[in-house]
């Protein structure tokens, strides 16, 4: 049986959890919490271009997963109060597929590409004259026959998302007006957002439960919510249904994750890197091979966390313990082992 896209997109049930988990996005940029600056800049951009009756220009949100990039473009479209097209990078594996979707569009709408940097070159160089000046170039036909025309396209909103601007080819970043990169939240952001989203959820919560869970969330909305429902599960099936400061820290630690907020894969990390390869330096590649996660996800997920909370280091050679991270582990470092390579090596 074949079922067609809009039939699975109308029909199918949402799991309980993602609809919970779309509940709790904020739909107007004042409901965002944190990220001032990025805020500042975007209610300009929108401002001008609400009063000058445009398509705001093309933005690109740039920062690791879970920081309200997603959020970000649904925000672009509230406010603009236009209409939102999603897609992605690895969705748009042809020129034609991308063709599709920005012949389709309306005037003034924002079209979400997640992943943008994970867009094929070929699919790409389409994207280039249909951001600058509206227009996209289709080649009809093959061979020595084949001519290319130009079709008109409705003025539209370029909404990108990617993990790493470095991973941007430059003449795509170019034809961004605004390039805004988000930063990890600070813990009072946090706060804010679990008590905003407890709010939401109808979770009875004390300040001492949501700062419990903001200081383990790792800077990021998204395991702070996810934090806080695995918590309010713990205090209804454990204990009095309220999130306080013994439910977070019981059933957080139930759920593996430490004061820190390091999970089993952070933990993973750690270990591989001291036991196996005393210390490092070793490769990216080896250490994600070592905890069987995708090189990308350490890099963009695992790794910067470790990073600020100084448990591991990037040096040329390859990424080393820090001493924190031996201690954290309860191993001593052996002695000079895993200091980074000085300017003699
Ligand atoms: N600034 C914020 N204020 C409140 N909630 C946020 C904020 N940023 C993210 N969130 C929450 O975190 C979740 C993940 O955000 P999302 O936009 O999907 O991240 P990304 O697209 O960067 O991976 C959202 O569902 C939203 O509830
Ligand atoms: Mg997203």
């Amino acid at each position: 049986m074949t079922v067609s896209r809009d039939e699975v997109l109308t029909t199918t049930a949402v799991p309980g959890e993602e609809a919970e988990e779309a509940g709790l996005r904020p739909r107007r940029l004042a409901d965002f919490v944190g990220q001032s600056e990025l805020k500042e800049h975007l209610s300009i951009v929108l401002g001008a271009a609400r009063l000058r009756g445009q398509a705001a220009d093309h933005l690109l949100f740039a920062g690791p997963p879970g920081l309200g990039k997603t959020t970000l473009a649904g925000i672009v479209a509230t406010e603009m109060e236009v209409g939102l097209r999603i897609t992605s990078g690895p969705a748009l594996s042809r020129p034609g597929d991308l063709a599709a979707i920005l012949t389709n569009l309306e005037e003034g709408e924002v079209l979400f590409v997640d992943e943008i940097h994970r867009l094929p070159r070929t699919v790409e160089e389409v994207l280039y004259p249909a951001m600058e000046d509206f227009q996209l170039d289709i080649v009809l036909g093959q061979g020595p026959s084949a001519r290319s025309i130009r079709l008109d396209l409705p003025r539209f909103t370029l909404v990108g998302a990617t993990t790493r601007t470095g991973l941007i080819t430059g003449p795509l970043r170019d034809r961004f007006g605004l390039v805004e990169r988000l930063d990890h939240y600070p813990p009072g952001d946090l706060e804010t957002i679990v008590l905003r989203a407890a709010g939401i959820l109808g979770v009875p919560v004390t300040t001492d439960g949501a700062g419990e869970i903001s200081g383990r969330a790792r800077g990021t909305p998204r395991i702070a919510n996810r934090l806080l429902r695995r918590v309010r599960d713990f205090a209804e099936v454990r204990g009095r249904g309220v999130v306080d400061g013994d439910a977070a820290r019981q059933g957080l630690a139930v759920f593996g994750v430490d004061d820190l907020g390091l999970d089993k894969v952070d933990r993973a990390i750690l270990e591989a890197l001291c036991r196996r390869f005393g210390g490092g330096p070793v490769g990216l590649s080896t250490l994600a091979i070592s905890v069987s996660e995708p090189t990308e996800t350490v890099e963009d997920v695992y790794e910067p966390f470790l990073i600020r909370q100084g448990l591991l280091m990037r040096t040329p050679r390859g990424r080393v313990a820090t001493p924190a991270a031996w201690s954290r582990l309860g191993l001593t470092a052996p002695q000079g082992g895993t200091s980074p390579p000085g300017l003699f090596d």
